[in-house]
């Protein structure tokens, strides 16, 4: 599936002897609408837009009233086209020719020269067609139109729409390797040795029964081989057989959280002397197991530090880039995440790839709705027909990354209440698991306390997963002390990045339709993060929690339009609200307060912040509560020199004033959070941290003068010029002396030269209504991002920033 690893085929082997996956993103035509016989080969579409996958249609807006803010605002439904023109060379006939959609948003229909060669409801799932048949092999045009439906209140959050991940022509020798066709898994593995299995799914589409070699070659992550198998199988014409065989490979180089030692294995078909298929897998060697007290990595007892996380890229929509998906996690990482739930859906192949890169551990999850409905239009349409297909192709998909450690069969399954027959449903897709891949346990996140327990419900997963139950792991605990538990979704606390109010509002009741950044509102079903860590502290058999979520993203504005109350709209009570609070970062990734307090909780690195920002002209005298989340044991804080005092980590509690409607107490002391209220001078605030009564961290905040410049940064100095890689360019309005201003909302006009284009701006607000292709932007809380796309010549890339009154800025960036 890698290009370049295709190209090397074709050049060391040959036409004839290689399998050839050729990337099909380019020049396609896009039509927004219905479209009269649009499968049709001579349907004239030279008047429809030209453009490359990956494509998102629906986050070109614009936003609007008339469509959900429950799922973005955005025009996400409707009738989508695209068609493209190819021709085949006349040697590929007799071939296998297949087409691959990594995912289409969703309802797709697939017409090759005006026939149907099938239709996937699903939108996060990926399929593919043979069109060996469908195809003309004499040097005319061949056409694939593709029609997407996506209808409205079809989804719970933004889910895009479009052909949004890569589309993939595969050309191979009738005997080949077949799809998703090698199933690697290290049923041992210890520092001296890994026992390797390798099953092997091989097709025979030519007319002869056949005998096959099958031959892989493991290469470790030095690039040295060390180990080669070979098997011999005999393959009934137009039929199929697996080649099953396992080995050792000693001293391997272990895959591990933040040790991402990946193998390659290079498996070779060959028949009557000719090699027919080269395919290419990769892996990692790596041990899971569970037990009632916890989950084991490589025998190491892990706590889950996770995040729940959708599948969008925030301006850029739900369109795939990898670097989109790398620095996502990167930004996790480094809150000291080492787990990530794909809250509710199957996530792209270039997610998964970058959790294998970067050593994180996966919940691979498949639906958040299965027959009885959450939305009118949702999955629950399609699951009767598709939910056993869909689960299977996910773990097909899915089970040779290293990553994944678990399947999830669902989130908040409706089907909990169903007394009588939800077990059933529940075994159903259980069953489907273990028979696509035993090695695995299943899981759900449940939320209808007690119900999947007593309806013999959570007892049809592997690991019962709870959201937002902290307050019951020990009664469970008592009632069930053999099932296994985690929390599946935790804390759902609420804030906009930068914004505090003064005194602080209640629940959704601020004009602004910002939420206060303390850490301290939330929707009913929701508690501060303080919470979680206290319960799963005095409960150490829960093997951690996953928190919604990791990022902010589209839709589902809770507390701003999470419920229907409107009489024009169906969620949108609280226009222009249309985005996630709930995120402890932001849509451009950058962190809001939450971040560092969950950093300071799982990350050992020594940290310290402090909040709120120091601009509080006209309050002068009055107390502000000022917060210090640390790893450090006692820290000491400053007002333009002079100390507030010293707290202590676990000794001076914060009490605080929740506000979460139904999570009582209202009030309650944290020992996770370090306070002080004091009287607001201008000047500057200092916190100073100790470990060992060593100064270890040190973090000031000054009050910022007036807006003087505009300050640029960019995330990587140095891109790859292949058309899909991006940079992030963080845009600051500072005062004269550089700080930052906290309440800047300066319009920031963007232009680029050189080896690239602009591609999306952002600023985190989640009530802006502004486009995300525009080239400019207002600053949100004093900060907005520009992501700039290499192309595929390489050369600089300079973005200048100017801004009325403000000093401009450029940055630039070297693609090669
Ligand atoms: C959960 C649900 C999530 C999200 C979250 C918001 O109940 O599983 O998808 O809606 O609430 O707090």
């Amino acid at each position: 599936m890698n290009k370049l690893f295709s190209l090397l085929c074709f050049l060391v082997m040959g036409y004839y002897l290689c399998a050839q996956d050729l990337n099909f993103n380019a020049s396609w035509k896009f039509y927004n609408d219905k479209a009269q016989g649009a499968e049709q080969i001579t349907f004239d579409d030279s008047k429809w837009r030209n453009l490359d996958l990956p494509h998102d249609w629906a986050i070109e807006g614009p936003f609007d009233v008339k469509y959900n803010a429950r799922a973005g605002g955005l025009p996400f439904h409707g009738t989508g086209w695209y068609r493209k023109h190819f021709k085949m060379e006349a040697n590929t006939k007799g071939k296998v020719v297949r087409l691959e959609f990594e995912g289409a948003m969703y309802n797709a229909h697939v017409w090759i020269n005006g026939e149907l060669v099938g239709h996937r409801p699903y939108g996060y799932i990926g399929f593919e067609f043979d069109i060996s048949n469908y195809l003309k092999y004499d040097g005319s045009d061949n056409v694939v139109a593709v029609r997407l439906t996506p209808e409205d209140l079809s989804s719970r959050w933004y889910p895009g729409a479009g052909l949004y991940r890569s589309v993939w022509l595969k050309i191979d020798n009738p005997i080949h390797v077949g799809q998703w066709g090698t199933y690697i898994v290290t049923p041992t593995v210890t520092e001296k040795l890994a026992v390797v299995q390798n099953e092997t799914t091989v097709i025979n589409n030519s007319n002869e029964n056949t005998s096959v070699t099958v031959k892989h070659e493991y290469i470790d992550p030095d690039g040295k081989t060390v180990a080669t198998v070979e098997d011999s199988i005999e393959v009934e014409a137009h039929s199929k057989a697996v080649s099953a065989v396992w080995n050792n490979i000693e001293n391997p180089k272990i895959w591990d959280i933040g040790v991402p030692n990946l193998y390659n294995v290079i498996t070779t078909l060959s028949a009557n002397g000719k090699i027919t298929d080269t395919y290419k897998s990769r892996i990692g060697l790596r041990s899971i197991r569970y037990t009632k007290d916890g989950f084991f990595l490589n025998n190491k007892l892990v706590r889950f530090n996770g995040v729940c996380i959708h599948h969008d890229n925030g301006s850029l929509g739900a369109a795939v880039y990898k670097r989109a998906d790398e620095r996502k996690l990167q930004i996790m990482i480094d809150m000291g995440v080492n787990a990530i739930r794909t809250s509710h859906n199957p996530p792209s192949r270039e997610f998964l790839e970058a959790c294998d890169e970067l050593g994180l551990v996966v919940l691979d999850e498949a639906f958040d709705v299965w027959k009885m409905e959450k939305v009118p239009n949702g999955y629950n349409k399609f699951f009767d027909e598709w939910a056993e297909r869909d689960l299977k192709d996910m773990i097909l998909r899915d089970r040779n990354h290293p990553s994944v450690i678990m399947w999830s069969t669902g989130n908040e399954i409706i089907e909990q209440r169903d007394r009588k027959n939800g077990w059933k449903v529940a075994k159903m897709l259980h069953d489907v698991c273990k028979e696509t891949d035993p090695t695995r346990p299943s899981t759900m996140g449940m939320n209808n306390y007690i119900n999947p327990y007593t309806f013999n419900f959570a007892q049809q997963v592997d690991i019962a997963g709870m959201n937002y139950k902290p307050t019951k792991y020990s009664e469970i605990r008592d009632m069930f002390p053999e099932l296994p538990l985690y929390g599946s979704e935790t804390s759902s606390c609420t804030s906009s990045r930068g914004v505090y109010h003064l005194p602080i509002e209640k629940y959704q009741t601020h004009e602004s339709k910002h939420v206060t950044s303390y850490d301290l509102i939330g929707p009913p079903w929701a508690y501060p993060p303080d919470v979680e860590f206290h319960f799963q502290e005095q409960n150490p058999y829960v093997m951690g929690e996953f928190i919604w979520t990791g990022f902010d993203y589209l839709g589902e504005p809770t507390p701003y339009g999470g419920k229907d109350n409107s009489t024009n709209g169906y969620w949108n009570a609280d226009w222009p609200s249309h985005g996630s609070y709930f995120g402890a970062v932001d849509l451009c990734g950058f962190p809001k307060d939450r971040f560092f307090l969950y950093q300071s909780q799982w990350s050992t690195k020594p940290m310290i912040h402090l909040l709120p920002h120091w601009n509080w002209k006209g309050m002068e005298g009055q107390t502000i509560p000022v917060y210090c989340y640390t790893n450090c044991d006692s820290a000491e804080l400053f007002v333009n020199g002079k100390s507030m005092g010293k707290k202590v980590k676990g000794k001076d509690l914060t009490e605080l004033k929740v506000d979460f409607l139904r999570y009582e107490p209202k009030t309650f002391q944290s020992k996770y959070r370090l306070s002080w209220n004091v009287p607001y001078e201008a000047g500057s605030i200092k916190v100073v941290g100790y470990k060992d009564g060593k100064v270890v961290q040190e973090e000031q905040i000054n009050t910022a003068g007036k807006p003087a410049k505009i300050s640029l940064s960019v995330d990587r100095a140095e891109i790859n010029a292949d058309g899909s890689d991006l940079a992030y360019v963080t845009i600051r309005i500072e005062d004269k002396d550089g700080n930052l201003c906290p309440n800047a909302n300066n319009l920031v006009n963007f232009s680029v030269k050189g080896a690239g284009e602009l591609i999306a701006v952002d600023n985190g607000d989640q009530t802006s209504l502004e486009s995300f292709q525009a080239p400019h932007r207002k600053a949100f809380s004093g900060m907005c991002l520009a992501i700039l796309k290499a192309s595929e010549t390489s050369g600089n890339i300079t973005l200048s920033a100017k801004s009325k009154s403000l000093r401009s800025a450029k940055i630039t960036v070297l693609s090669k």
